[in-house]
């Protein structure tokens, strides 16, 4: 069917329900039982289980080359941890894209470190490490770390950062957190949110991928009271295990995740067809047929997000701005040093999230479809 023939078969009116920006997708509780049962089987709640082992295992299957995979309470922790088995000098400033989730920033902040916010590229709409290079030889003070991040789910070639690291000695971690289906090697310390919200969600999650097992191993005690092999606290720790229970979880996500991922790709292609004739709405590059995420975040004309949205808000279409204005406009971070950053800015004024889920419904796909085209004409 020619896509405008889809579009018209439903005018839109502000009294259909709402359509939800997001609806997350969780295994259902009969998929999780036969885990639970294990965990009664066995009476072992926490502390690296057996359930927690296969958990881990298969995330660290995923990947290319001989990767593993190391569990914590969410991405945030994750993140911070990782900073703190790298070594990041403390005090130091960690660079990272102001066109990033808070998250980002606190983890930074957690770890002891600064927050610099730099630009992303106008094409990407991501850190380029040749721009970082140059921003290096600038800092406006002692660098400790740098964050690249995947946004909004897309991959990340971590070939230049690992090249970069190499080159400058720096701690590097990739916030990947969104990119559960795209990350598929982590020659850096590569972190990924299990967050309900995400593609793969165990609830509250995340975990970091690495191919050197002494930074794991060092990660894995950060997130058990310095604790290695013994009830000695190593070092200044925290505790950021993930019990069994949720572990079951994620277990019972990871079986059913192929329909799930084909689930979301095929959403994702009904929302590019009924957005075919709307060219002003650019879908992030492979989004759909190359990789799938939980959010659907397009870019409009610049300047247009504001309008756009309440446009769509009065039809009855929800929406989000899962960035905001740009990381470095949050008040925690007023006094953080940041780049001029006129891509964020354009970025920001551009950018906004469409509904998308799963199990999106024909119709309320052909709505946001219809309600956008309208708004932009
Ligand atoms: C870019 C980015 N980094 C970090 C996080 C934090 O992950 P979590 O919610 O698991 O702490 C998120 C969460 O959405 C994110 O989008």
């Amino acid at each position: 069917m020619h896509s405008s023939a889809l579009l018209s078969a439903h005018v839109p009116s502000p009294l259909d329900a709402p359509v939800p920006v997001a609806r997350p997708f969780m295994p259902a509780a009969e998929a999780i039982l036969p885990y639970l049962q294990r965990i009664d089987a066995k009476r072992w709640y926490s502390n690296f289980g057996p359930l927690l082992i296969e958990l881990e295992a298969r995330l660290a299957a995923r990947f290319a080359r001989p990767t593993l995979a190391c569990t914590a309470a969410n991405g945030t922790q994750a993140l911070t941890l990782a900073l703190l088995a790298l070594n990041a000098k403390p005090g130091g400033l960690c660079l990272m894209p102001a066109w990033t989730f808070v998250a980002t920033a606190h983890a930074a902040i957690q770890a002891g470190l600064v927050p610099w916010f730099v630009d992303v590229d106008p094409v990407t709409g991501v850190l380029d490490a040749d721009h970082v290079r140059e921003r290096l030889a600038h800092a406006p003070g002692p660098v400790s770390a740098v964050i690249p991040v995947a946004s909004f789910g897309r991959p990340l070639d971590p070939a230049p950062w690992a090249r970069l690291r190499e080159d400058t000695g720096l701690p590097v971690v990739i916030d990947a957190a969104a990119s559960f289906d795209s990350v598929s090697a982590a020659p850096v310390p590569t972190m990924v949110s299990l967050h309900a919200t995400k593609s793969l969600g165990v609830g509250e999650g995340g975990f970091i991928a690495s191919e050197d097992p002494a930074f794991i191993t060092r990660f894995r005690a950060l997130t058990s009271f310095g604790f290695m092999g013994d009830r000695e606290a190593r070092f200044p720790a925290n505790n950021a295990k993930l019990s069994e229970y949720t572990c079951a979880v994620g277990l019972a996500a990871l079986d059913q995740w192929p329909s799930t991922r084909t689930a979301y790709a095929a959403t994702a292609q009904r929302l590019r067809m009924a957005l075919l004739h709307t060219p002003q709405v650019v879908f992030q590059p492979g989004w759909g047929p190359e990789w799938v995420s939980s959010t659907c975040v397009v870019e409009l004309p610049a300047g247009s997000a504001d309008a756009v949205e309440a446009a769509l808000r009065a039809q009855g279409v929800d929406t989000r701005r899962w960035w905001g204005a740009g990381c470095h406009t949050s008040r925690a971070f007023a006094s953080c040093p940041a780049d001029p950053l006129p891509v964020t800015a354009r970025l920001a004024s551009a950018t906004l999230g469409l509904p998308y889920f799963a199990d999106m419904a024909l119709d309320q796909v052909n709505r946001v479809g219809l309600s956008l085209a309208q708004a932009l004409a």
